[in-house]
């Protein structure tokens, strides 16, 4: 069922039992080092024990993405642009797009900007990938001739709120990811029946969403704790994802502005409910 496996292990020594070259997509979300407490493991390194690492995880990725695979890494500030060094200079990876998840709120500071961010490198193994735009559009502002009316790309900033403590759906987990986030990528950068290699799964968000989308997918986590969280969130019934994002509600703002619904060519598409139906 699902075709979601969760194995408790290091993810380095576990991704070496998967087949080379047999994997589409790569999430990655790995510890940041700063400190937080993911029970069996505390994410506390020497920056340079850090950086290997990450090339030690990252070599093993490589090996099992197929030449059109993708990938996806979260990172904090701290880390980031060694992080993009390793993937571009030392993996000779293709870059694609540096992604801000701008999670709108949380703890603040009296003395520096309150942090508000973190990202997502977005690399390719090859030239050569997979990209459905069509699956990930967002309602575009403006009715325009020249904007196609399906749906505009969502871009690199992407808003989604954080898990809230209330939500139903918060799993105990020191760092759960919104499902809207590994949504918008498995849809870019997979077709149904291709497999996802989660390799710090945590909650299991990238199996549970990849379950939903009809993705195969592996997710490794140290902690049994968390593989064994991982497993009962992919078997929980699913209704909709955790995260919603709230331009899908949105009413183009010249909705009401004629000279802007003249300038569109099939009088069909003018009509509100398309927006409605997003
Ligand atoms: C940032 S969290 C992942 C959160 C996940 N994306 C989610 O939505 O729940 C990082 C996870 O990596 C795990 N981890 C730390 N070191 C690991 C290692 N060497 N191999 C596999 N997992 C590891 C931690 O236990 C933690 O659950």
């Amino acid at each position: 069922m699902h075709n979601c496996q969760v194995i408790c292990g290091d993810a380095t020594v576990c991704m070496r039992e998967i087949e080379a070259s047999s994997v589409d997509l790569v999430i990655a979300d790995p510890p940041y080092n700063l400190g937080k407490d993911y029970g069996n493991n505390k994410d506390l390194k020497a920056w340079h024990e850090y950086e290997q690492f990450t090339q030690d995880w990252l070599a093993e990725a490589l090996r099992i993405m197929k030449p059109t695979a993708s990938i996806y890494v979260f990172m904090g500030v701290r880390f980031i642009s060694r992080l993009f060094a390793i993937m571009e200079e030392r993996f000779h990876l293709e870059f694609n797009g540096w992604i801000t998840w701008h999670y709108t709120q949380g703890m603040g500071r009296k003395n520096g900007f309150s942090p508000r961010h973190e990202d997502i490198l977005f690399f390719t193994k090859s030239s050569t990938y997979k990209f459905n735009l069509d699956s990930v559009r967002v309602p575009q502002k403006y009715f325009r001739n020249r904007n196609n009316m399906t749906g505009a790309n969502p871009g690199d900033v992407w808003q989604f709120s954080h898990v809230h403590y209330c939500s139903a759906e918060r799993e105990q987990h020191p760092t759960q990811k919104p499902e809207a986030l590994m949504e918008r990528m498995l849809r870019a950068s997979t077709d149904e029946g291709d497999l996802v290699v989660d390799p710090f799964v945590g909650s299991g968000t990238t199996c549970r969403v990849a379950s939903a989308l009809n993705r195969r997918c592996i997710g490794i986590d140290l902690n049994p704790d968390y593989a064994a969280m991982s497993r009962e969130r992919i078997g929980k019934p699913f209704d909709m994802f955790d995260s919603i994002d709230p331009r899908m509600n949105r009413t183009p703002r010249d909705l009401p502005n004629t000279e802007y619904k003249a300038d569109v060519e099939d009088a069909s598409i003018t009509t509100p409910a398309l927006f409605n139906d997003w």
